[in-house]
């Protein structure tokens, strides 16, 4: 994700922003860039590559100057370039922005600002329009300015801005983005993270969603939306810069379970039109010929994406009748798939440099097979090489195991099957819009799926399951490759061996594994099924298995079998498994936590795997 940082007071701007930026890298992004003060003028350096790689092209001219802004981009709308990096300026370079967070309205806000108000335009970033916004309502006064301009704006941002004409101020504001300002003596700060300003104050004050901030060295006014002023708390830090770094949590992974909400709104963002209800897609428009008519659909990913991949199969199926063939990318090319015209490949990769799903990539597209990369990463090899990008835009994800770049798949995937669905005319009338309030109501959802409560009854369990070797996660139908996901999870992570077994196969053979107390984690979402897998929960309970059950309202036959019951909140079965996967990560977090292992950084598994 993006980082921000922003000083003014007496101290070498420069060196403070360099050190905040430098706070900011265990983010993970792709270009830096800072705009300083100096003699009237703002002067600007940016840099694709690393806060080092910025440093280098600093020359004298950036020292001697007392307030500043910079910027770690994680590029989404454009490129990781020197042009797209922040801060951006307006046209006449008497505005600079720093900006997290995406202008969702960007396109028609181009169009009009290049058009009829003769703006142009340097960078391909959404983000550009908001300093010609900033710029076209300065009238000496930049918070008015930019009180103005963000009231044309749709969309998630913390800006900060800074005007030639008023050297010593900082004009910053939110909404659905994180920002902080840092009181000092003589002196402040502003940052979208705390460990940025935790080497200069520990006094902090967190802006809510439309509030502003007047920043002096002297002073920090605030603001509501109105522009009338505002009392803020203060509030003392006391986190050390790894607990920071983490936002408070113990573990990134963690902090990115507990980032899903924010996740999965981020991945929906544009992508639905709310008056039609319908998916939004144009960002396919290039693939358009190729979607209308599909054959065929092969998915090829590993891991986690893989799981992603056969619940994408189970929806394509049922939404777009379109059928679908997954494959582990490690296989798919020694395989010889058979390729054929009307056929498209989709490859799924957070890291989008996966080496086997890479090598599927270049397969497929040697066969003439468009390919449609699924992939968090802007940049990345398979964004390069793939025919069409989906951009997850999950936010970096530190943590080796996967959790909410899954999640935000899931989601790519569920758009992508109701847009084919749709344009294909085959989905049945009323469920495309009834499945899109479904994936609305996600993000408010999944909080609440995130409670203390639930925790701690996972927690309870885990206490159990830790003291195991080897567990079994059971389900059918669009439960299934969730057990796969949940025991992959556990694996990963708490290194106790998990076998996600199809509920129906139990009696085939693992039943022999059942014995009393052995953990088995039950996923339990499908209606149509629910009786089915009730009986394999008694198969299990005969042989004192402890069984944890993940289920929907209205599933309460599952109390009178199961003690260990957690309750999703109503969702249509279809939609379960973007649900029913997080009390799993949660499992796998906290046995692992209960276990002693190291959560973020497993034995022998890497975050990206580039080799073979
Ligand atoms: O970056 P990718 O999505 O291509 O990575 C694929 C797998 O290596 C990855 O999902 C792996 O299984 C994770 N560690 C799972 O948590």
């Amino acid at each position: 994700m993006c980082g921000i940082v922003g000083y003014t007071g007496s101290r070498e701007a420069v060196e403070v922003l360099i050190g905040g930026l430098k706070k900011l890298e265990y983010r993970g992004y792709d270009s830096a860039g800072i705009a300083l003060q100096k003699n009237g003028k703002l002067i600007v350096s940016k840099a694709a590559g690393s806060v080092a790689d910025l440093e280098k092209t600093l020359e004298d001219r950036f020292s001697n100057t007392q307030a500043g802004i910079g910027h770690t981009r994680w590029a989404t709308h454009g490129r990781p370039t020197d042009q797209n990096a922040h801060p951006h300026s307006s046209m006449s370079g008497d505005i600079v922005i720093v900006h997290n967070g995406i202008i969702e309205n960007h396109r028609s806000l181009r169009e009009w600002l290049s058009g009829e108000k003769g703006y142009s335009f340097r960078s391909e970033t959404d983000t550009e329009v908001l300093a010609h916004l900033v710029e076209d309502n300065y009238d000496g006064d930049l918070l008015e300015a930019v009180r103005k301009a963000v009231a044309f704006v749709e969309g998630s941002y913390a800006l900060v801005a800074a005007s030639s004409h008023e050297p010593e101020r900082l004009v910053c504001v939110r909404k659905d983005s994180p920002l902080i300002i840092g009181i000092g003596d003589n002196e402040n700060f502003i940052a979208s993270d705390i460990p940025a300003l935790l080497s200069h104050t520990r006094k902090t004050c967190i802006l809510e969603d439309g509030e502003f901030a007047s920043v002096t060295a002297e002073k920090v006014d605030f603001y509501n939306e109105e522009g009338c002023p505002l009392e803020k708390e203060i509030f003392e830090v006391n986190w050390d810069i790894t607990a920071a770094e983490k936002g408070g949590y113990d573990h990134f992974m963690l902090k990115e379970i507990m980032e899903q909400p924010m996740a999965v709104r981020e991945t929906l963002r544009q992508r639905i039109d709310v008056k039609k209800r319908r998916v939004d897609l144009t960002e396919l428009d290039s693939l358009k010929n190729e979607l209308a008519g599909l054959e065929k659909i092969y998915i090829v990913a590993c891991g986690t994406a893989y799981h992603a991949g056969l619940i994408g199969k189970a929806v394509i199926e049922k939404l777009a009748g379109i059928p679908v063939e997954v494959d582990v990318a490690s296989e798919f090319r020694y395989r010889n798939p058979i390729f054929a015209a009307n056929q498209l490949a989709i490859v799924i990769s957070q890291s989008g440099e996966t080496a086997d799903t890479l090598a599927a990539l270049r397969l497929a597209r040697s066969k003439g097979v468009k390919v449609l990369a699924i992939t968090n990463v802007v940049g990345s090899t398979v964004s390069r090489e793939a025919d069409q990008v989906f951009f997850t835009w999950a936010g970096p994800e530190i943590a080796v195991a996967s959790t909410k770049a899954y999640l935000t798949q899931l989601v790519a995937l569920y758009l992508l099957a109701i847009h084919m669905g749709e344009s294909r005319g085959y989905i049945k009338p009323g469920l495309g819009s009834e499945l899109i309030e479904g994936l609305q109501n996600l993000p408010g959802q999944l909080k609440a799926l995130l409670s203390e409560d639930n925790i701690s009854k996972i927690k309870t369990y885990c206490d159990h399951l830790v003291t195991w070797k080897n567990a079994f996660f059971l389900g059918r139908n669009l439960d299934f490759p969730v057990a796969m996901e949940g025991a992959l999870k556990l694996k990963e992570i708490s290194y106790i061996h998990a076998e996600a077994c199809a509920a129906g196969e139990l009696k085939h053979g693992p039943l022999a594994l059942i014995v009393e107390g052995l953990p088995v984690i039950v996923l339990a979402t499908q209606k149509a099924v629910l009786e089915k897998v009730l009986s394999n929960i008694q198969e299990v309970n005969a042989r004192g298995g402890a069984v944890f059950a993940i289920t929907g309202e209205g599933f309460e036959d599952i109390d009178r079998q199961v003690e260990n019951v957690f309750y999703l909140p109503p969702v249509n079965d279809i939609i379960a498994p973007i649900l029913s996967v997080v009390p799993t990560q949660l499992i796998a977090y906290y046995t692992a936590l209960a276990g002693g292992s190291s959560i973020d950084k497993p034995r022998n598994l890497a975050k990206s795997v580039t080799v073979e």
